[in-house]
C-alpha cells in the first residue's frame, strides 16, 4: 500500500555517500532498497509484511536486481548479523503498538564505525488526515535520543523538511518530515 518509490529524503541524503552495505528497516515494497541497489549498495530489506516483500521481490526480478536480500521479520525481535555502512529507517511508523524507539536503538548498534544511520519520519499528520489529535509524532530531538547520546554520533543532518504531496483523494498539501542523518565516528 506504500508507493514503492524511493523516498526523496533518502535519495537526497544518501547520493553523496560511497556505496557499501545497507539495512533498510521496514522496507515495504522496496522502493528505497531498489534505489540503493541501483547506486551500487548491497542491501538487506526487512519487513514484517509478506505481501509487501513479494511485491518488492517481483519488482527486483523484473528489473534484474540481484543485490537486495529480502527478509521477512518482526523488527521488535529480529537481530541482524554484523555491521552495515548504512542503516535506514524511512517512515518506520506503524498504527499498531510498536516499540519504535527500542528498534531504532538496537538497530543503530549495527552501524559500523564510519557508517551512517538515516531516520526519516512524519513530523506531523498530513493536512488531509482526520486525526489531528496525535501528540506522539516523532521529533528531531526524540529521533536523536532514540539512538543514543549525542557523543556517540556526528550529526550530518537533523532538520524538519517540507514537501508537497497529494492526498488519497487528490488533495494538494505540504508534509513535514524529520530528516536525521548521523555518522558513527
Ligand atoms: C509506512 S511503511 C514505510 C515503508 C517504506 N519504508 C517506505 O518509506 O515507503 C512502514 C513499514 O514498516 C513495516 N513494519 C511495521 N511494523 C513492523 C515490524 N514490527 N517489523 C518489521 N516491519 C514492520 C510495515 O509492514 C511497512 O511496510
Amino acid at each position: 500500500m506504500w508507493s514503492g518509490k524511493v523516498n526523496a529524503a533518502l535519495a537526497d541524503t544518501v547520493s553523496e555517500l560511497s556505496p557499501g552495505t545497507a539495512l533498510d528497516l521496514g522496507c515495504g515494497e522496496g522502493g528505497d532498497s531498489l534505489w540503493l541497489a541501483s547506486r551500487g549498495w548491497t542491501v538487506t530489506g526487512v519487513d514484517i509484511s509478506t505481501v509487501a516483500l513479494s511485491r518488492a521481490d517481483a519488482e527486483a526480478r523484473g528489473r534484474g536486481v540481484a543485490s537486495v536480500t529480502w527478509r521477512q521479520a518482526d523488527l521488535e525481535t529480529w537481530e541482524p548479523e554484523g555491521e552495515f555502512d548504512l542503516v535506514s529507517a524511512c517512515f518506520l511508523q506503524a498504527p499498531q503498538e510498536f516499540d519504535r524507539e527500542g528498534v531504532l536503538r538496537r538497530m543503530s548498534r549495527h552501524v559500523r564505525p564510519g557508517g551512517y544511520m538515516l531516520i526519516v519520519s512524519h513530523a506531523a499528520m498530513p493536512p488531509w488526515s482526520h486525526n489531528h489529535e496525535h501528540e506522539d509524532m516523532p521529533t528531531i530531538e526524540g529521533e536523536r535520543a532514540a539512538v543514543g547520546s549525542e557523543t556517540e554520533w556526528d550529526a550530518v543532518i537533523a532538520e524538519v523538511r517540507h514537501r508537497r504531496a497529494t492526498g488519497p483523494d487528490g488533495q494538494d498539501g505540504m508534509l513535514d518530515d524529520n530528516v536525521v542523518l548521523l555518522r558513527r565516528p
